[in-house]
């Protein structure tokens, strides 16, 4: 593969508007609405949660993404170097630092998950995950199996190496060959196979208690908890505040419609969240499964294959649902991984090659060592968080809205007056509402509204 090394002149763009989309929607979409998506649900009360994960997504998490894609756009530049274009003086491409920081603890913790995905797709392929199901105890036979899985070492570092060489194999294939053209095959993939999970799952008996679990809310069980988790959720699953949108919106051609790409973006990351809620949480009622006992990880990892165990064909269902959660993990990582290597391409002018395995090696060992959270560092906790939860937490809860908020102001208090404007209208090209309200938007509302609940949140 020759190396090329993209500098701003010669700036590499996707190849074409359906692959810059598919792109985007597959850095969104990812285990953080699949995985984590329904263990907050589960957490925050349901519907409650949904709800205002939705109101975070829609009120501050378009804007928020407008904002980044503006600055990526109209600078054409990487995390880093997109801060000092305008304002090369003054210390905000600090911000690009955090960013690129923020990018590598997820990359510590999102390759752990990504590697029991793998491990759990081969394991469904072999049929191994279903050996002797029948037994033992049903309900305890496959958090067994997830221990077996998730707590031996040599297993756990297996598989990180070859999540790790996976993903570093589309990003060698660089922006279009790699990134684009395996999110153009790969996310419709997706959804097929999640329409086709959701249609099992609603029509299970009894089917309906789970959806109106889901969907019906109940605004008792909102409180400041329950808002912090979902604004994080939020950041989380639309890709917000490490600055890969940024990164991404740098390749854009200049004549992208922004604002459409934002409601699509958008409106994929949280239909993929309640499809995904319309699968678990239906079989979870009709199996009568005791999901409030289940919290976090186990909640994908165990509960599904419990219910796959329970549906003709398992090995089938667990196949496809592996391949999809496999999917959305590897397009979502590259996207993360992308923040640190293209800064390195693009400020620091070294080759894609190089800045793959810079970023990439050193990240395979600190992913290791997340992965033995499970295993033999169990104990190692600080404030009662494991390595894995202390990655988790500090990213997506803490990082994620503050750096977002300090683009906010940076795009709409800091760089020319109408940059926002312009950049969103395409200079004046497009006749858009979602502009003009997001200015506003993104230099009162998203600010004041972000660093209240990251306030109280943290109090
Ligand atoms: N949005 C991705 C997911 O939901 C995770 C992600 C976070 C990707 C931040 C990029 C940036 O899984």
């Amino acid at each position: 593969m020759p190396e090329k090394i993209y500098t701003m002149s010669s700036k590499t763009e996707f190849a074409s508007k359906l692959g810059l989309i598919a792109a985007t929607v597959g850095s969104a979409v990812g285990l953080g609405n699949i995985w984590r998506f329904p263990a907050q649900t589960q957490e925050g009360g349901g519907s409650a949660f949904l709800l205002l994960y939705m109101a975070c997504v829609f009120l501050l998490g378009i804007p928020a993404m407008l904002a980044e894609f503006s600055l990526g756009r109209g600078t054409k530049s990487d995390a880093i170097s997109s801060f000092k274009v305008y304002t090369p003086k003054r210390p905000w491409w600090l911000v690009g630092y955090l960013g690129v920081v923020a990018s590598l603890a997820i990359i510590a913790f999102y390759t752990v998950v990504e590697g029991w995905t793998l491990e759990y797709l081969y394991e469904s392929i072999t049929g191994n995950l279903f050996d002797g199901v029948g037994t033992t105890h049903k309900e305890t036979f496959f958090t067994g199996k997830m221990a077996e899985y998730i707590n031996t070492d040599s297993r756990l570092i297996i598989f990180v190496i070859v999540c790790v060489a996976v993903n570093a194999l589309v990003l060698l294939g660089g922006v279009q060959k790699g990134i684009e053209r395996l999110s153009n095959w790969l996310m419709p993939v997706l959804f097929v196979f999640l329409l086709i999970l959701m249609c099992v799952s609603l029509s299970l008996p009894n089917a309906i208690e789970g959806v109106v679990y889901f969907l019906q809310p109940d605004f008792s069980k909102i409180n400041a908890e329950v808002v912090f988790g979902a604004l994080g959720q939020a950041f989380f699953s639309l890709s917000l505040g490490i600055l890969c949108l940024v990164t991404y919106a740098s390749y854009y051609p200049k004549d992208t419609k922004m604002p459409q790409v934002s409601m699509i973006v958008v409106l994929s990351s949280v239909l993929v969240a309640v499809m995904v809620g319309l699968v678990i949480f239906p079989a979870v009622k009709s199996f009568g499964l005791d999901s409030g006992s289940l919290e976090g990880a186990t909640l994908v990892f165990v509960t599904l294959p419990d219910i796959f165990s329970r549906l003709p064909f398992p090995q089938l269902w667990a196949v496809l649902f592996f391949v999809l959660l496999a999917v959305a993990a590897i397009t979502s990582c590259v996207s993360i991984a992308e923040v640190p290597i293209a800064v390195l391409q693009d400020h620091f002018k070294m080759s894609r090659t190089k800045a793959v395995l810079i970023v990439l090696i050193p990240m395979m060992f600190v992913s290791m060592v997340t992965a033995l959270s499970f295993g033999s560092l169990s104990d190692l906790t600080f404030f009662g968080m494991t390595l894995f939860d202390i990655f988790d937490f500090v990213s997506a809860n803490i990082l994620l809205p503050f750096i977002s908020l300090l683009v906010c102001i940076y795009v709409g208090w800091v760089l020319p007056k109408n940059f926002f404007k312009d950049e969103v209208s395409n200079h004046g090209m497009l006749r858009t509402p979602l502009g003009n309200i997001s200015v506003c938007l993104v230099r009162y509302f998203v600010p004041f509204l972000t660093a209240i609940v990251l306030v109280y949140g943290l109090l």
